[in-house]
């Protein structure tokens, strides 16, 4: 084949890497890969449509020479030393102009670091979030795209292809400055890591509480999926309780899986930077928690001979209680969002990323981990009210908390009476109760400042600030 002629080229040729090219060659590109590991070269090739120009190649230099210029070329390699040390390996091959995109889960300073260090050198740098999983990127992954704004017209048709269409939408867009593709994709996962925890939260009321059998779970869970529940992660959890064990066909999978959750990271980053700019989202934060609390397994069952802690028979009939964590499990998943969407408000003019939210939460309306059904509603409701700083001043959203409220005290305090570890529930709550407080006991915390530290205060009643002589 003559030289440059592919249109993109790709780095890494793992499942991800694979699949988002597989799916660009099958809407018309020609795209070449490169691993240095041959047997996946060859995997690739083999998994092409007929028709499709594919290629696979073990030498970066043969991949680079044979594409188009502008180049654009991605790489799908894990985050942090890797994607510098294929930065470096490629400086010498391209050329001013050239555009290279980081799709994996980078941490967004990073992101920003390399922009300017390639901007230097005259290199377009492209931090672009890809959701969606294996299934996703060969059949349209959710793609958020971020910064240079000159280079993004080069790859916007490629991109638009291969993305999840809802109502003939592709489910990527700009998402602003700098690295605001990476921290866009940061912040879904750290929804996508709550909503993941709410929802095991309720199969543990449900299952060991409830004593709901793994079909009936199932037929919970599908049944939610069919009205206002309805979300790729409530979808899979009702297939899960389904699958055999394939070791020992009379049992099912999930009742042999250890509980033990591991991380690659993003969860962690949103909530430090949450920290870090300001913003509550306690609900995203009490996931890593759980998350870490479920790694240390031997504490945990020491723990548990000291204390005895057993989770106790809920009072209630199965179908009411499938009713109730319905409702809570709405709400803890609407808070979730509501926060990781204010955190993104914040951010976008705190670290100067100007993150257009209409488009974030419609991009995520397809292919994502985190899409579901309110997606569209959250689309019309930032659509009207692009600087919305907390979904949950929205009146619409008010009106659908209104008959979930009951509920979800009911099975959070069940959680609690009954000794099971409800964590993001309780944080969704208390979110939901500190929120939209206009009376919170922070002034006691005030007086404390003042009385030990003279950090000073101010009065309800008057302007300025005061400190006093406490207690003299
Ligand atoms: C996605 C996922 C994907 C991956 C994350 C989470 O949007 O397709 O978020 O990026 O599953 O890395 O992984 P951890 O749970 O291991 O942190």
């Amino acid at each position: 084949m003559a030289a440059q002629q592919f249109d993109f080229g790709m780095i890494g040729l793992g499942v991800m890497g694979r699949n988002l090219l597989l799916n660009m060659a099958d809407h018309g590109f020609k795209v070449i890969g490169f691993d240095k590991d041959n047997q996946k070269t060859t995997a690739f090739e083999a998994a092409a449509n007929p028709g499709t120009t594919v290629k696979g190649v073990v030498a970066l230099q043969e991949m680079v020479s044979q594409l188009a210029v502008p180049r654009k070329i991605m790489m799908l390699v894990p985050a942090g030393k890797p994607v510098d040390d294929v930065i470096e390996s490629l400086l010498p091959l391209v050329q001013k102009g050239d555009i290279i995109i980081d799709g994996g889960n980078s941490h967004y300073t990073d992101t920003l670091r390399r922009v300017t260090y390639l901007k230097d050198k005259g290199i377009h740098f492209m931090g672009v979030g890809v959701s969606g999983g294996e299934q996703g990127a060969r059949t349209g992954p959710s793609i958020m795209p971020g910064g240079d704004q000159e280079a993004y017209p080069h790859v916007q048709p490629m991109l638009e292809a291969i993305a999840a269409k809802v109502n003939g939408e592709p489910c990527v867009a700009h998402l602003g400055k700098g690295a605001a593709g990476h921290y866009v994709k940061m912040v879904h996962n750290g929804i996508e890591y709550a909503i993941m925890q709410i929802i095991s939260e309720c199969y543990d009321l449900l299952h060991r509480g409830a004593g709901l059998t793994n079909d009936e779970l199932h037929k919970a869970f599908d049944s939610w999926n069919k009205g206002d529940l309805q979300s790729f992660l409530v979808e899979i959890t009702a297939d899960i309780f389904l699958q055999p064990d394939d070791k020992d066909a009379s049992k099912r999978l999930i009742d042999v899986i250890l509980d033990k959750a591991g991380a690659k990271g993003t969860g962690k980053w949103t909530s430090q930077d949450a920290m870090e700019i300001g913003v509550p989202i306690p609900t995203i934060d009490m996931s890593v928690t759980m998350r870490n609390i479920s790694a240390i397994k031997e504490e945990r069952l020491k723990a548990n001979a000291l204390y005895k802690n057993q989770s106790g028979k809920i009072d209630t009939t199965k179908e009411a209680f499938v009713q109730q964590v319905h409702d809570a499990l709405y709400f803890g998943i609407l808070m979730s969002y509501a926060q990781g969407l204010a955190m993104l408000h914040k951010a976008s003019t705190e670290l100067d990323m100007q993150i257009p939210l209409q488009k974030v939460v419609s991009v995520w309306r397809g292919g994502c981990i985190i899409r579901s059904t309110l997606l569209d509603l959250f689309t019309r409701i930032y659509t009207q009210n692009p600087q919305l700083e907390n979904l949950l001043l929205h009146e619409q959203i008010a009106q659908l908390l209104a008959d979930k409220t009951e509920n979800t005290r009911k099975v959070a305090g069940a959680a609690i009476q009954h000794q099971y570890a409800a964590g993001c529930l309780l944080a969704a709550l208390s979110y939901f109760d500190a929120y939209r407080s206009g009376q919170l006991p922070i002034n006691l915390v005030q007086a404390q400042r003042d009385y030990f530290g003279a950090h000073t205060y101010q009065r309800i009643d008057q302007p300025g600030t005061f400190h006093t002589i406490w207690n003299k």
